[in-house]
């Protein structure tokens, strides 16, 4: 692309990938969940172009770009293209004073591994476009407005719960958020001698053509039957398990499943905040393999790979916990273990799942870390 000749930045950005310790498919139902960014991240560099409204885009990692204009701005054909351009849409929408830029991606966050690379890419472009142009927007608006970007330029009717971690984590924590209200409490996430190992599937998902979107229909279903015996319900949030259990009989099989899911994750996920302030690794541990059961027969997200890798570490007393983290239909699972057995299990992983599934398995081991940041602001 012509303007990499001249590319001088002068702001760049680092956007992270975040795990979910607990609390999966619980957001847009309004309940509980305890994400936290990771060290892996999207690179930003941008520079203003000087022009009203051009605004030219590369990916360094697919050596691949794109242009788009901010006064004519629809939806691509291209996946990638639309979470950027969702994002430009959503600015344009909210304020006048966004205008021509270039800007060069770089990424060490796998994709499509439920590591939420979407919301990094999003969040990390209104980030530095809030920056570059002094737009004024808080960091509240900008999870948001990602957050109505994927919503309607790429398809998938998320949660918060992506675009919230990848912009307001702080290192060494979780981000125990309350979904309805949005507030939250950040835990110290202090779990020595234990450590978080991913497990990347290899395996991956496509949540906009998914099941996603299905999985959200079933728990708005869930909560209409509901609320015709209870008229002040608005989400499942406010279910309790009598309730639930009062209508099942006017339900789909389906949709009660579904709906128990979340009432049990969502308890989960305040059990695990409690574990964890308490130092209580072995009830953190359980919780993890307790919420993937659920994840695989109640809300059915999980696979066949990913089953292994959790079923895999119950064979180990040096790994208290395992599940599927994010979206679901693959990508990483996430293992608590004794930092003295990580090599070996690692190890005894790739072996055996080379063996069942002939992949080759990634695995990293990650800490809570850091929001979207500055990294460089030029002269
Ligand atoms: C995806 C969505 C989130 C959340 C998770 C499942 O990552 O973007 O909003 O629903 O799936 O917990």
């Amino acid at each position: 692309m012509q303007f990499l000749k001249n590319f001088r930045p002068e702001l760049i950005i680092e956007s992270p990938g975040r795990i979910n310790l607990i609390g999966e498919h619980t957001d847009y139902n309004l309940g509980y969940v305890l994400p936290t960014a990771i060290e892996k991240h999207i690179t930003f560099s941008f520079q203003k172009n000087g022009s009203i409204s051009d605004c030219n885009f590369f990916s360094k990692g697919w050596d691949v770009g794109f242009k788009a204009d901010l006064k004519e701005l629809s939806r691509s054909s291209v996946t990638w293209e639309n979470y950027v351009l969702g994002v430009l849409f959503e600015i344009t929408k909210r304020t006048n004073k966004l205008r021509g830029f270039n800007c060069v991606l770089e990424s060490n966050l796998p994709q499509g591994s439920g590591l939420s690379s979407s919301a990094a890419l999003e969040c990390g472009l209104a980030f530095g476009l809030n920056e570059l142009f002094a737009l004024g927007l808080s960091k509240m608006d900008i999870v948001k407005l990602s957050q109505t970007a994927e919503h309607t330029y790429v398809g998938t009717q998320c949660g918060i719960m992506d675009q919230f971690a990848s912009v307001m984590s702080e290192t060494g924590h979780g981000i125990l958020l309350d979904c309805r209200s949005l507030s939250y409490d950040l835990i110290p996430l202090v779990l020595a001698p234990y450590k978080i190992i991913l497990l990347n599937t290899g395996v991956s998902h496509d949540l906009a053509t998914s099941e996603y979107n299905v999985r959200k229909f079933e728990c708005e279903e869930g909560v209409s039957i509901i609320k015709q015996t209870y008229p002040q319900i608005h989400s499942l949030r406010e279910v309790t398990p009598e309730m639930l259990i009062a209508n099942k009989h006017k339900m789909r099989e389906v949709v009660y499943r579904r709906c128990s899911f979340i009432l049990q994750e969502n308890k989960r996920v305040l059990q695990m905040a409690d574990a964890l302030k308490k130092y209580d690794f072995k009830a953190a541990g359980n919780l993890l393999y307790e919420a993937h059961t659920g994840i695989s027969e109640l809300y059915e997200v999980s696979c066949k790979e990913s089953d292994f890798l959790v079923d895999f570490s119950k064979g180990y007393t040096a790994v208290l916990g395992a599940r599927q983290t994010g979206g679901g239909f693959g990508g990483c699972t996430l293992h608590l273990v004794h930092q003295e057995a990580v090599s070996q299990f690692i190890t005894e992983a790739t072996h055996e799942y080379r063996k069942q599934f002939g992949i080759q398995l990634t695995a990293f081991e990650v800490s809570p870390s850091k929001g979207t940041s500055i990294s460089f602001v030029g002269q």
